[in-house]
């Protein structure tokens, strides 16, 4: 069974009241659609990226396998049940590392934990195991504002993963990052998917970072957005772990990337005529 489903996801959300002359052509009032028939199946223990034009609908997406909105009709299945809202079998880690400024880096990671009702002294021992997981250990007194960006990112992945959900939600995590610290924390995170085997859906606008990290690169249509493709990215001995430059140079890398590319370049254009066209109502 597949550990989840989008069967024919819609969302729609009401649109603001549009004046003048766009009041014609965009409707007043009435609804925007933002997905349109979504249809996704992800195997348990597999990493997904899904890539799309910006404003396709990537984080609305990623919004409702976490529970955080409704699907407008369709439905979403975690392990075949209805996702009704957000769960501790889920972890989410956003662009912006949403971090309590006040709680330490180990502060911020037991708070993850006080939600499923661990007890105070093994919240600690669980907290700095997986601050030592993403290469944190000897920061935990440090509050956020000590810390830099990629730091901040690795606090709020091991906060995601300390209290053991199944499925991994990311939203651009590394976007904010500049190009070093966001290749070493993709090969962190390909290490943490490779030794704990959880299911991650992982969204990124880079071409690069989806290859590099997915088994599946799921390719979004322009707005409304659909899958418009699902493809998969199989490097011979991906599973014993290889990477870095060795992968990222490779002659397959470069198929891949091409083959994804060619996928996105369409939907871009399509997305950029879009919005020329309202601009210009
Ligand atoms: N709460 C909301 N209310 C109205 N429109 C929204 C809301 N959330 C997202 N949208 C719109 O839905 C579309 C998809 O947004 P989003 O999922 O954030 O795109 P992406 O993450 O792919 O850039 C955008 O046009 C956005 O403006
Ligand atoms: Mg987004």
């Amino acid at each position: 069974m597949a550990k989840i489903v989008f069967e024919s996801v819609t969302k729609t959300f009401p649109r603001k009241q549009a004046k003048g002359r766009r009041a014609g052509v965009l409707g007043a009032g009435g609804s925007f659609t933002a997905l349109d028939g979504v249809d996704l199946e992800i195997g348990a223990g597999e990493f997904v990226v899904v890539v799309g034009p910006s404003g396709c609908g990537k984080s609305t997406l990623l919004d409702l396998l976490g529970g955080l909105t409704r699907p407008s009709s369709g439905r979403i299945l975690l392990d075949g049940e209805p996702v009704t809202g957000p769960g501790l079998d889920r972890g989410i880690v956003f662009q912006q590392y949403a971090l309590l400024p006040w709680r330490t880096a180990l502060g911020n990671i037991e708070f993850g934990l006080e939600a499923t009702g661990v007890p105070r002294r093994e919240r600690t021992a669980r907290a700095r195991e997986f601050l030592d997981l993403v290469g944190l250990t000897g920061f935990e007194d440090r509050h956020p504002h000590e810390l830099s960006g990629g730091m901040r990112q690795r606090v709020a992945i091991a906060r995601s993963l300390a209290y053991d959900p199944d499925v991994l939600l990311m939203d651009e995590p590394f976007a904010a990052l500049d190009a070093q610290t966001r290749e070493s924390l993709q090969d962190e995170l390909r290490r943490i998917w490779q030794r704990t085997g959880k299911t991650v859906v992982f969204i990124t606008h880079g071409i690069e970072e989806a290859v590099y990290l997915g088994q599946r690169v799921a390719v979004m249509t322009s707005r409304p957005g659909r899958i418009k493709e699902a493809v998969p990215v199989s490097f011979g001995d991906r599973a014993t772990g290889a990477g870095g430059e060795e992968l990222r140079s490779s002659p397959e890398f470069a198929r891949y990337r091409h083959e994804i590319w060619t996928l996105l370049h369409d939907e871009v254009a399509r997305a950029q005529q879009l919005e020329k066209e309202e601009a210009t109502v």
